[in-house]
């Protein structure tokens, strides 16, 4: 049996130095610009996977030196009044971002909720004006896990520019930003889904492959091409030894490490990045909302 060969890509460290910078960005916000960002995040209902992810933000929003507000909702709450909601964050001059916690219980209709939103407030980068402005290539907020996404792929190989990119998964969070960011960075990208042929055989032509599909450890290490990047965005919870359970992502980690020339773990790898690029969106929105210069972060 070969060994892993591939570098362990440690989106752990690279989330919390990027807080760092964040941090770092807000002091100098608050003392030359008298401007602290600002984020409100509406949590309706009482999924309690949600509940520890809004926890996260909250504490690592106040810790970069920000405001930070949590709007909870009953999960009875109704359309109307979630977008009577996100219109009075709209309207208050000290949210800079608006992150609407999804999933949303059934009787309200999430996009209507999304694009409720001021698209400049947007940090999630959902808004259907942010997604045109994202694939036409105007300034726009982007979805965090594709920035975190690309932001660790270009640690690991620098210039992205002429390199195939192949993203499994199609989703408007993750698949088809970072598709288009990649495209951004001069990629040649692929996108591919359940219906694709010989998904394997596309997914040996990337020097990126960014699995997102949702499906536990399905790109396994025979997909892979020798020294590829492999960005993997999957969190799966899956049942184990002895009736545990783990996390697992859309990539079967043991035989990709084997052929892979840099790999993203989970836990630890892209999952810790969304947050830090939450921060990092909300900084960019405060400073384009007040008119001030965005610091390189
Ligand atoms: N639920 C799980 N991840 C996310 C996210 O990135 N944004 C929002 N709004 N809801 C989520």
């Amino acid at each position: 049996m070969s060994e892993q060969t591939a570098t362990v890509i440690d989106g752990k460290a690279f989330a919390a130095g990027l807080r760092e910078r964040v941090g770092g960005a807000v002091t100098t916000l608050k003392s030359e610009h008298n401007l602290t960002p600002g984020l409100a995040v509406v949590l309706v209902g009482e999924d309690p996977a949600s509940q520890v992810y809004v926890r996260n933000k909250n504490k690592q929003t106040l810790e970069a030196g920000m405001n930070s507000w949590e709007h909870r909702m009953p999960a009875t709450a109704s359309e109307d009044e979630v977008l009577a909601m996100v219109r009075q964050l709209n309207d208050d001059p000290a949210v800079h971002g608006i992150l609407v916690q999804l999933p949303l219980p059934d009787q309200i209709d999430s996009e209507k909720v999304i694009n409720t939103i001021n698209p400049d407030k947007d940090v999630d980068g959902f808004h259907v004006i942010n997604a045109g402005r994202l694939a036409t290539g105007q300034d726009s907020l982007v979805p965090c896990t594709p920035v975190g996404c690309v932001l660790l792929a270009k640690d690991q190989l620098g210039s992205l520019s002429g390199l195939e990119a192949v993203v499994v998964g199609r989703s408007n969070i993750v698949g088809k930003p970072v598709a288009q960011l990649l495209l951004q960075e001069h990629c040649t990208v692929t996108i591919c889904h359940s219906r694709t042929r010989d998904l394997g055989e596309v997914c040996r032509r990337a020097d990126i492959l960014i699995a997102a599909v949702g499906r536990p450890e399905m790109v396994t290490g025979d997909w892979v091409k020798p020294g590829a990047c492999v960005i993997d965005v999957g969190i799966n919870r899956i049942e184990g030894e002895g009736g545990k359970t783990r996390l697992v992502g859309d990539v079967d980690y043991a035989s990709a490490a084997k052929v892979a020339g840099s790999i993203t773990p989970v836990p630890g790898g892209v999952g810790p990045m969304t947050i830090a690029c939450l921060l990092r969106s909300t900084v960019l929105a405060a400073c384009a909302q007040a008119g001030v210069t965005a610091p390189d972060i």
